[in-house]
């Protein structure tokens, strides 16, 4: 057993607690946000996680987990910190260290005993030097410390499980033992373990998750090239992802990726190659194909409707994709914004994540159910891939709706079923979207 203290207790700091309290460590987990620790202590969590509550609630009763406000308190005892504070954008796509800095800071004037501090939060490469600078020059007395960068790999909405099977660990640092301490920490997971250096540790999160946007993005351009000829998008990302060096997973075509990770670190990655004069250009189309999605599904909207302007428009979902409540740089408050740049009256539903919304996506009335949200509507557009949509009563959603047009941004149907349930339907780089396929003229070089 071991002493933690988790600096943020946020989606990635409350898992990071909660997972290693559940491994039989004694954990605090500390946040600077006294409300969030206030309620936390009254067994209320700050965000929808599934399974999270369950498991927080068993180490708090087991004396294994415990919240502060107080930098002395976490590391009274602590044999390792972990930073899970957020890096949100910063100007011109650059990740905002300020959280990382002041929690390095306060890190540095409260320890009183050596200390592993291992960063957990997406940082540029570099920053576990900078880290490291940063507790040097605060540390109220002399005392041992290295720093370790361990990224997180984890998703939203499957975090609990993705931190008792992740596929890999990752640390890097330039002290070796204290890379091991770390790993000993993860040993249980049984999971391959990689050591190597600070910066490289901190390049492999990024280059991560560019990949997976990239694949996305590789198959939205793909589904526009399907659209264009007839042809459909899910069975071509089936048929490619038996290849097992292409892989099946991250080629859902849809309305792009978004969340508080690809789309800002992405573009942070691009900004850390610009400044050294490098030019990401992949990386760029990566963004400009993603930027693109939710124009492209108003355009579809655009198709069905003719006009939008005065149309009772209806979002399916809300939160940036499935299982979660977070709504940061979700797709929906794009496609709102769009419909009501051009007159649509729009309103939503999503399990979870529809108080999140209201703070944050103005103008849109939210109805208390999927069917609510049909009555008397011109569109439905599908923009989170919910388990509960797939289940809908759709003879009885189209009866409600004025016209049944039906715009699934995650391809969540199939367009022949939705044709057959009389449902004007648009699918995304679904070949002919349930329309009979059109006979193809004979171009150069075609056998005539
Ligand atoms: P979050 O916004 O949900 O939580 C961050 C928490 O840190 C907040 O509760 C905030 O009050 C707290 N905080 C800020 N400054 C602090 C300080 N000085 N001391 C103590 N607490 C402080 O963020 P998140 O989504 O958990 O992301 C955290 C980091 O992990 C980011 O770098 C992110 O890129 C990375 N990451 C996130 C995910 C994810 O799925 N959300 C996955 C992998 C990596
Ligand atoms: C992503 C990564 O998957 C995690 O490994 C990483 O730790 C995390 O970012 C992070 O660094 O924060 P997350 O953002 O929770 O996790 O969710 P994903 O499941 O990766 O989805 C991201 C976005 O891509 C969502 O909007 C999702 O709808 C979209 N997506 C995903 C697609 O459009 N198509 C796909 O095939 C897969």
């Amino acid at each position: 057993m071991k002493d933690i203290c988790v600096i943020g207790v946020g989606y990635v700091g409350l898992v990071t607690a909660a997972g290693f309290s559940d491994l039989g460590n004694r954990v605090t987990a500390l946040d600077i946000n006294e409300e969030r620790v206030n309620n936390l202590r009254k067994g209320i969590l700050p965000i929808y996680e599934p399974g999270l509550e369950e498991v927080v609630r068993r180490n708090v009763l087991a004396g294994r987990l415990s919240f502060t406000t107080s930098y002395a308190e976490g590391l009274e005892k602590a044999d390792f910190a972990f930073i899970a504070v957020g890096t949100p954008e910063g100007v011109d796509g650059e990740a905002d260290l300020r959280y990382v800095r002041d929690a390095a800071e306060a890190i540095a004037k409260a320890m009183v005993r050596p200390l592993v501090v291992v960063n957990k939060s997406t940082v540029p490469v570099g920053t576990g030097d900078w880290v490291a600078e940063i507790i040097r020059s605060h540390l109220a007395k002399p005392l041992v410390f290295s720093v370790v960068s361990c990224p997180e790999f984890l998703r939203e909405g499957c975090a609990l499980s993705d931190f008792h099977n992740p596929a890999r660990t990752v640390l890097g640092s330039m002290d070796r033992e204290a890379a091991d301490k770390v790993a000993q920490l993860h040993l249980p997971l049984r999971a391959p373990i990689v050591i190597t250096d600070l910066r490289t540790a901190e390049m492999i999160k990024y280059a991560s998750n560019a990949f997976l946007a990239t694949k996305i993005s590789f198959i939205n351009e793909i589904a526009n090239i399907c659209e264009a000829l007839g042809a459909d998008v899910k069975e071509v990302a089936s048929g490619m992802g038996y290849d097992p060096r292409i892989g099946r997973q991250f080629l859902e075509a849809g309305i792009g990726y978004g969340g508080s990770c690809f789309p800002k670190d992405v573009k942070a990655l691009a900004h850390m190659a610009s400044v050294q004069g490098r030019n990401p250009q992949l990386l760029q189309a990566v963004m400009d194909i993603n930027d693109d999605r939710t124009r492209m599904l108003v355009e579809h909207a655009e198709s069905l409707l003719g006009k939008i302007e005065k149309k009772e428009i209806g979002l399916l979902g809300l939160a940036f994709k499935s299982n979660t409540d977070d709504i940061r740089e979700a797709p929906a408050q794009k496609v709102a914004a769009l419909l009501q740049e051009r007159g649509a009256i729009v309103r939503a539903y999503d399990p979870v994540a529809m108080d999140n919304a209201a703070r944050t996506i103005p103008g849109i009335r939210m109805c208390p159910d999927p069917y609510a949200l049909a009555e008397g509507a011109d569109a439905l557009v599908v923009v989170t891939d919910w388990n509960e949509f797939k289940q809908l009563d759709l003879p009885k959603v189209r009866n409600l709706m004025r016209t049944p047009n039906l715009i699934d941004g995650r391809n969540i149907y199939e367009p022949e079923e939705m044709k057959a349930l009389g449902f004007r339907y648009r699918g995304i780089g679904r070949g002919y979207n349930g329309a009979k396929p059109a006979p193809q003229p004979a171009g150069k070089g075609r056998a005539k």
